[in-house]
């Protein structure tokens, strides 16, 4: 059967809230500070905290968003007919203290730049989201005496391109990345916000747990978001040839929406404090030409072009990327559902019903 966005999204936030089970109910009547909370991310939280509200807990939960727009939108996910009055969005940027006054329990740190194409186009703002605004919000979670768990978004860019032995990467491998080049901006400050991280664990005690994730996509990216499935998507739908950077010989694992943010919840919900998880899918490393192939069983007649790094992409993409999800399956049982084709074909039939990937 065919479905609307508006099927999808409501299907993926019921599927996170079933795989959330009992755990929904630590945030009862508790108060998260959202920081990035109108990302991509940050909105399915935001979707997911109001189902919460609506349909399972009997003492809502408040949401407390804050984001400076330099990428986000002030746009809902959906559920835009429904007003919950637990939920407040303001600016604010992380980078400068937060004036909060409430008691916290739970804050989530996915204020970021983090799409390659505006990483290079801020990158002092993308240091100071990971570096400055993470100590930030270490300082409020260290004076909040009520705090439960902070959840820092690092990424899986820290490992930098890894050495061939060390795919599929696990948690415990350092890392291969340049201090100085095109791409230092985002994966350093992942890397030195991941250092804070660990030091409020260990010398105040904070609840720090730390995320990896792997390339997530799903439905609410935006169609100028410029990572590469909305890319991809946006240009086959619009009947112009997919652009594949380079030789296409690159690989990734991607991530459908759901996975990763029930994996994300199980992360701060159940992670070791101190401690960081890859959350990812390891199932399905494509290259982008094969990525690009695939499209021609969702979007009928797509064709596939090579074209050299754009001057706007920074240079030095790792050659590949996989996760090793042993720590997070024994940790926090966490395990991939959905796999690559199917992802893409949620995402794609999202994307079809959006005015926003159409040519205007
Ligand atoms: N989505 C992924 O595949 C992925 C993978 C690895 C890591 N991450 C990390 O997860 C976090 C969320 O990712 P996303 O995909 O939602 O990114 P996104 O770019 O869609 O959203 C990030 C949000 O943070 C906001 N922001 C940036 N700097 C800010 C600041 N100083 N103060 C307040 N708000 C600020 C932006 O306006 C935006 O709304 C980011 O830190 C990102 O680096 C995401």
């Amino acid at each position: 059967m065919k479905m609307n966005s508006t099927d999808i999204l409501y299907d993926d936030v019921t599927a996170i809230v079933e795989g959330l089970g009992p755990d929904a109910q630590r945030f009862a009547g508790k108060t998260v500070l959202l920081a990035g909370g109108a990302g991509f991310l940050g909105r399915h939280f935001i979707a997911v905290f109001r189902r919460l509200n609506k349909d399972v807990l009997s003492t809502p939960c408040k949401i407390l968003s804050v984001d400076n727009y330099i990428t986000g939108q002030q746009l809902e996910l959906y559920e835009s007919g429904h007003h919950d009055p637990n939920v407040t969005d303001v600016w604010a940027d992380v980078s400068a203290p937060l004036p909060v006054r409430h008691d916290v329990h739970f804050i989530i740190h996915a204020a970021g730049v983090a799409s390659p194409a505006y990483y290079m186009k801020y990158p002092l703002e993308t240091i100071e989201s990971a570096v400055q605004g993470t100590k930030n919000l270490l300082e409020l979670a260290r004076k909040n005496p009520a705090i439960e768990g902070f959840l820092f978004f690092s990424s899986s860019e820290i490992y930098g391109d890894p050495d061939p032995k060390a795919i599929p990467t696990p948690e415990t491998y350092h890392g291969n990345v340049s201090s100085v080049g095109p791409r230092a901006c985002y994966d350093e400050s992942k890397r030195l916000g991941e250092t804070i991280s660990t030091i409020y664990q260990q010398q105040f005690n904070v609840p720090v747990t730390i995320v990896r994730p792997f390339n997530v996509f799903g439905p609410g990216m935006r169609h100028d978001d410029r990572r590469v499935i909305p890319m991809f998507t946006y240009e086959a739908l619009n009947g112009r040839a997919i652009p594949v950077h380079g030789d296409g010989r690159q690989t990734r694992t991607f991530t459908y929406i759901t996975d990763a943010i029930s994996g994300f919840f199980k992360t701060l919900l159940k992670g070791r404090p101190g401690e960081a998880y890859n959350i990812g899918n390891s199932n399905d490393e494509v290259s982008m030409t094969d990525l690009a192939k695939m499209y021609s069983s969702v979007i009928h007649g797509s064709t596939v072009r090579n074209i050299p790094y754009p001057s706007t992409y920074p240079a030095g993409e790792p050659q590949r990327r996989c996760p090793d999800l042993t720590k997070a399956a024994e940790h926090l049982g966490y395990a991939s559902q959905i796999d690559l084709q199917t992802g893409l074909a949620r995402f794609v039939a999202w994307a079809r019903d959006q005015e926003s990937y159409k040519d205007r």
